[in-house]
């Protein structure tokens, strides 16, 4: 088993979901391997049998650790991977992980090896599945940040704008904003008129509260870019994204006179003690991706379809992005201003 991409609440619930229904029920053996796909790279392991898992289902992070490792970008990568697996008399692997980590187990599973995925990513984007787990943490998070940013709001008669993660989806921007009752929410899904954002700060001025401005890190202007903090590309080809609160506030205090404030959440969203809902949405995750296991799927990742945990094509998850719909947002945009 293997953990890659961005950590996230649950993932230890989801291995010890699957070591102790795969060795307790099914008579399994388990290795772990250590930080993403640069385990079986490198072949780096560590024991995985139920004294490992005990005790891990409320801790956030992931015991195996975690990478960004593309073993696509390395050359001959997907052979040292199948070489590794094979010395090490490895009959099965369960990659857990978000588009990247799917994407190359997809490829390996093109390639052969017997794999099975489980969908995880705080920002909720993965299609093929309602859910992924980390994300309620992740808003629970954001929600309760919002909730306490609108009294100083108050009290200063200040915006105050809350920049959340969200690469290419708004999903925990639209979540949380939501549910704190914001007063803007912008998502990268739909670029945004700077003139409408002010129009929405000065009228809530007018009503005598304050303004809360909920954003993806990934949304833009109209005719602007994303706002970046460096350069460079990580091994699946992603920038890293931030910035683009502290833009807002500035244009806000040009174009109204009022005062602006930003609050990063950055990985506080994904640190720590999952929801009572990740938990049980990982646990799901973790017992029926061993029963694939169990029944030879190969190829499939397990899914949440309304109430049930169904399997479906690896590929399913990864080929394209879940984004928040415009009927979505417009719910959202009965409560702006
Ligand atoms: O994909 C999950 C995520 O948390 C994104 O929301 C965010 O853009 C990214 O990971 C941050 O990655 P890192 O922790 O590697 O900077």
């Amino acid at each position: 088993m293997l953990t890659g991409g961005g950590d996230c609440p649950g993932l230890n619930a989801v291995i010890r979901a699957v070591v102790r229904k795969g060795a307790g029920i099914h008579g399994h053996e388990f290795v772990g391997f250590r930080d993403g796909w640069k385990g079986p790279l490198e072949g780096i392991t560590m024991p995985l049998g139920i004294p490992e898992v005990r005790g891990i289902l409320p801790r956030g992070g992931t015991i195996l650790g975690s990478s960004r490792t593309n073993p696509l970008k390395v050359d001959g990568g997907l052979d040292i991977v199948r070489e590794n697996l094979l010395r090490m008399r490895v009959d099965a692997l369960i990659a857990i992980g978000g588009e990247d980590t799917l994407g190359v187990a997809t490829k390996l599973d093109e390639y052969g090896l017997n794999v099975v995925g489980v969908p995880k990513t705080i920002d909720n984007d993965l299609s093929a599945t309602d859910y992924t787990f980390g994300f309620d943490t992740a808003v629970n998070i954001a929600t309760e940040a919002i909730d306490r940013l609108h009294t100083t709001a108050e009290s200063h008669h200040r915006a105050l704008i809350v920049e959340v993660m969200g690469r290419h989806a708004g999903w925990i921007a639209l979540h949380a904003g939501m549910a704190g009752g914001a007063n803007v929410i912008l998502i990268p899904e739909i670029p945004f008129s700077m003139e409408r954002v002010c129009a929405y700060v000065e009228s809530r001025f007018q009503s005598q509260y304050a303004p809360i401005i909920v954003v993806s890190e990934g949304a833009r202007p109209e005719g602007g870019d994303t706002a970046t903090l460096e350069k460079g590309l990580d091994a699946f080809g992603h920038v890293r994204l931030g910035g683009i609160g502290e833009w807002l506030a500035g244009e806000i205090e040009k174009r109204t006179g009022k005062e602006a404030r930003t609050t990063v959440l950055g990985h506080i969203q994904r640190g720590g003690t999952p929801s009572a809902f990740d938990r049980v949405l990982a646990t799901r995750f973790g017992l029926h991706a061993v029963d694939a296991v169990e029944a030879a799927a190969w190829g499939t990742m397990v899914a949440l379809r309304g109430t049930d945990i169904v399997r479906v094509p690896l590929s399913a998850g990864t080929s394209e992005l879940k984004l928040v719909q415009p009927a979505r947002y417009a719910e959202a945009e009965v409560f702006f201003g």
